[in-house]
């Protein structure tokens, strides 16, 4: 048998599932919801949620992993023979994700090419972004570019491939970060948007910003999609995991704030305050920001050295799908890394395809009026992930016991420093939690409430 794969240290592994986590969740719609939930009240939700919620779930992932050696596959199935489904249903998350996010990730490289081009003030114009998204050929290169990168990281391998190019991305994109978000708050008039960002407004909390963060928060940290079962069983067996969780929770944490501090000052000067500019996701960083770039003096540099942070955030977070989607598969049919990663490329290629050209010539095509990619969307974070999650949290309160992750971190610490606290989360805490996430997230896609 070949010896196991592993990240070689343990600021590999934390650069590692920090690249997954920090991805277009951070910088389209952290701000977005952080401006629409009352600044800095929701700030402090989030924070709260992470250190307390988002822990327990990515304890729990991560001891899975390593304790069991396994990707989700069979991680569930090795400590309890009923629940192999739960790993079952886990697996699916990755596979259903890759391709779309690939779709994105083309775009990414697309718009940080027009920029690094000297073109950011064509991308500008209204219908840019529709007319390129629209197009057959096009948007396929980028997306079939953007997974050939993916790829060649994988086929480097844990060790060479992840942890080496996690070492060098990550500390790149939060210097990026700050870079930016100095830029941004030393503009003109950025004061306002800067105090709009941070002031806490006690009447926007309410049952909505909590499951905003809720939602988000699951999401950020890469959560419920076998991503961090497979990296912890990459992670050493002397390595303390509560330390590198709450290593892994302040990059993420980090980040998001930063594009915050980038983002919500920029639109908001831009836009006069109409905080309706901030709508997340494509909208916001394909047509506003572009605007917005534009707008300002050594905007298109700056706009340069935006897409190129968001283009290595989604590198990092399709690297660890790809990872999860090949550690299931060679688990599965036996096969070498090599044949099953260039086997699930050419699944990605051909999956994202669909998803593409659901924007141009197959947009006639709907499914309850989402497009392709919004279905596929729909489907993994707002269905599957929040029953992967209730499934994990009842497997481990109360089929394997909490004992069985609290004993796997202490089999690399002296002390497990919120033992208690995490056995009351993962058993009481949490399920209910991500119950109300999957309530509400179906309920806001049937309109019947507006997240
Ligand atoms: N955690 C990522 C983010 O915040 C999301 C993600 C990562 C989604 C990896 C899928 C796979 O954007």
């Amino acid at each position: 048998m070949k010896e196991k794969s592993s990240f070689s240290s343990r600021l590999g592994f934390i650069l590692a599932a920090a690249g997954s986590a920090v991805g277009l969740g951070n910088l389209w719609r952290f701000p977005y919801l952080a401006a629409k939930y009352g600044g800095g009240s929701f700030l402090l939700i989030y924070l709260v949620l992470a250190v307390t919620f988002g822990f327990a779930l990515m304890i729990t992932e991560i001891a899975i992993g390593r304790k069991t050696g396994k990707s989700a596959l069979y991680a569930f199935a090795d400590l309890g023979k009923k629940s192999g489904f739960i790993g079952v249903l886990a697996s699916i998350v990755p596979i259903i994700i890759l391709p779309y996010y690939c779709v994105i990730g083309g775009w990414v490289i697309k718009y940080a090419w027009v920029f690094l081009t000297g073109r950011g003030g064509a991308a500008a114009t209204d219908d840019y972004f529709s007319g390129f998204i629209s197009r057959t050929g096009e948007p396929i290169v980028w997306l079939v570019l953007f997974i050939l990168a993916t790829m060649a990281v994988i086929l480097l391998g844990v060790n060479k491939g992840i942890e080496n190019i996690s070492k060098v991305l990550m500390p790149v994109l939060v210097i990026l970060s700050i870079v930016i978000a100095a830029f941004v708050i030393t503009r003109p008039g950025a004061g306002a948007g800067i105090v709009y960002y941070f002031k806490p407004d006690l009447s926007k909390i309410n049952g909505n910003a909590f499951l905003a963060a809720l939602g988000q928060l699951f999401y950020s940290m890469s959560l419920a999609m076998g991503i961090m079962i497979t990296y912890g069983s990459y992670l050493k067996k002397e390595d303390d995991i509560e330390s590198s969780v709450r290593n892994i929770e302040i990059f993420d944490t980090g980040i998001a704030f930063l594009a915050g501090l980038m983002i919500v000052p920029a639109v908001f000067v831009f836009s006069g305050g109409d905080e309706a500019a901030l709508k997340a996701g494509p909208t916001l960083m394909f047509i506003t920001l572009p605007k917005v770039f534009d707008s300002m003096t050594g905007g298109h540099i700056i706009g340069a050295v935006f897409f190129v942070l968001v283009l290595f955030a989604a590198l990092t977070s399709a690297i660890s799908l790809m990872e999860t989607v090949v550690s299931i598969f060679t688990e599965r049919f036996g096969k070498s890394r090599r044949v099953i990663t260039i086997f699930v490329t050419i699944y990605a290629i051909l999956m994202a395809i669909p998803s593409s050209l659901g924007f141009g010539v197959w947009s006639d095509f709907n499914i309850r009026g989402m497009s392709i990619l919004d279905f596929f969307d729909f489907i993994s974070n707002s269905i599957l992930m929040p029953v992967v999650a209730f499934l994990t949290c009842v497997f481990v309160g109360f089929i394997v016991k909490p004992k069985t992750i609290t004993d796997e971190v202490e089999s690399s610490t002296k002390k497990f420093k919120s033992k208690k606290f995490y056995v009351v989360m993962i058993k009481y805490i949490a399920p209910v939690l991500v119950l109300l996430i999957l309530i509400s997230s179906v309920l806001n896609a049937l309109g019947i409430i507006t997240l």
